[in-house]
C-alpha cells in the first residue's frame, strides 16, 4: 500500500504489478480490499490500482456534506497525475464506483481506454430512494453505523456467499466512519440520471451482473449494455452485487477474455 496526499487527504492506494493501468474502484460503504482477487490476479500483467476512496478504508476526507460522484471522479484524476500513470486506464468500478466511473467518463475521457461496469446502474435514485438516503444519513449521524452494519451486508450477498464473507463485510462497514456514509448516501442520492451518456461511449466496454443481486438488478445492467455501442454483458450465476468477491475465478476469466479481445 502507499500513502499519497490529494488535495489534502491522506489517500491509502494499492498499486501493484506494471504494464497498462487498470483503475479499481469499490462500492460503498467499502474499501479496495473488496478487490483482492482482482488484484492478486491482475497484477501478473498490468499495473493495478485500487485505492480508497476518501473517507473510506484508511484514506482521510475533509469535513464536507456530501460527496457528489462527480468530485470522486475529479479526485480519480488527481490521483492518477499523483502516481505519475501516463497512459489511459481500463477503468473499472463497481455500484457506487460505477457511478463514480460514468463521471469519469463524462468529464475526463482522455484518461480512459476501456470501460468494465460491475453491479451498477446508469439512471439516478427515484424519490423514494432519495428519501430514504437522506434519512439512513441522518440516522448514522445519529446514531453511529450499527443499523447499517448489521443489515446491509446480507443485502449485498447471494444467497451461497459464506458467512465469513458476510461478518467481513460487516466489520468493513463498522469501521467506516458515520459521515463517510452519510456523506456517500447524501452523495448518491444527488447523483444525476446518466442514461444520456450511454451512446456516447465508444470504448471497448464490459458490463458484469450478478444474477441475485438485489441491489442492481441484472436486467438494468443488460438495458445499460444495449444502449451502449460496444458493450457485452455478462451475467453471473449464483451471485449477489459483490461479483469480484462471490465469483472471483469466474469474474477474472470474464474480465480476461474481455482483456484479450480489447487489447490492441
Ligand atoms: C454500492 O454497493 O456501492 C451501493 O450499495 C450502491 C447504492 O446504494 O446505490
Amino acid at each position: 500500500m502507499q500513502n499519497v496526499s490529494v488535495n489534502g487527504n491522506s489517500i491509502q492506494v494499492c498499486v501493484q504489478g506494471s504494464g497498462r493501468p487498470l483503475l479499481l474502484v469499490h462500492g460503498f460503504p467499502l474499501d479496495h480490499r473488496m478487490w483482492r482477487f482482482q488484484i492478486e490476479h491482475f497484477s501478473r500483467s498490468m499495473k493495478v490500482i485500487a485505492p480508497d476512496l476518501p473517507g473510506f478504508g484508511a484514506s482521510t476526507i475533509e469535513n464536507v456534506d456530501a460527496v457528489e460522484m462527480k468530485s470522486y471522479a475529479d479526485f480519480l484524476a488527481d490521483l492518477i497525475v499523483e502516481l505519475q500513470i501516463e497512459s489511459a486506464v481500463t477503468f473499472c468500478g463497481l455500484s457506487m464506483g460505477g457511478y463514480v466511473g460514468w463521471q469519469f467518463l463524462k468529464f475526463h475521457p482522455q484518461l480512459v481506454d476501456r470501460v468494465i461496469m460491475c453491479n451498477t446502474r446508469a439512471a439516478a435514485d427515484d424519490e423514494a430512494t432519495r428519501r430514504g438516503r437522506t434519512l439512513v444519513a441522518g440516522q448514522v449521524l445519529k446514531h453511529g453505523v450499527g443499523e447499517i452494519a448489521s443489515h446491509m451486508p446480507g443485502k449485498l450477498l447471494g444467497q451461497k456467499a459464506s458467512k465469513e464473507l458476510e461478518d467481513e463485510l460487516r466489520q468493513t462497514i463498522r469501521h467506516t466512519h458515520p459521515k463517510t456514509i452519510a456523506q456517500g448516501h447524501l452523495g448518491m442520492s444527488l447523483r444525476p440520471d446518466m442514461t444520456p451518456l450511454l451512446s456516447q461511449i465508444q470504448l471497448p466496454s464490459l458490463l458484469i451482473g450478478g444474477s441475485e443481486d438485489a441491489i442492481t438488478p441484472s436486467t438494468e445492467m443488460q438495458s445499460i449494455a444495449n444502449l451502449m455501442p460496444n458493450a457485452a454483458f455478462v451475467d453471473i450465476q449464483e451471485s449477489g452485487h459483490m461479483t469480484p468477491l462471490e465469483s472471483p475465478s469466474e469474474f477474472n476469466q470474464i474480465v480476461e477474455s474481455f482483456l484479450k479481445r480489447s487489447d490492441r
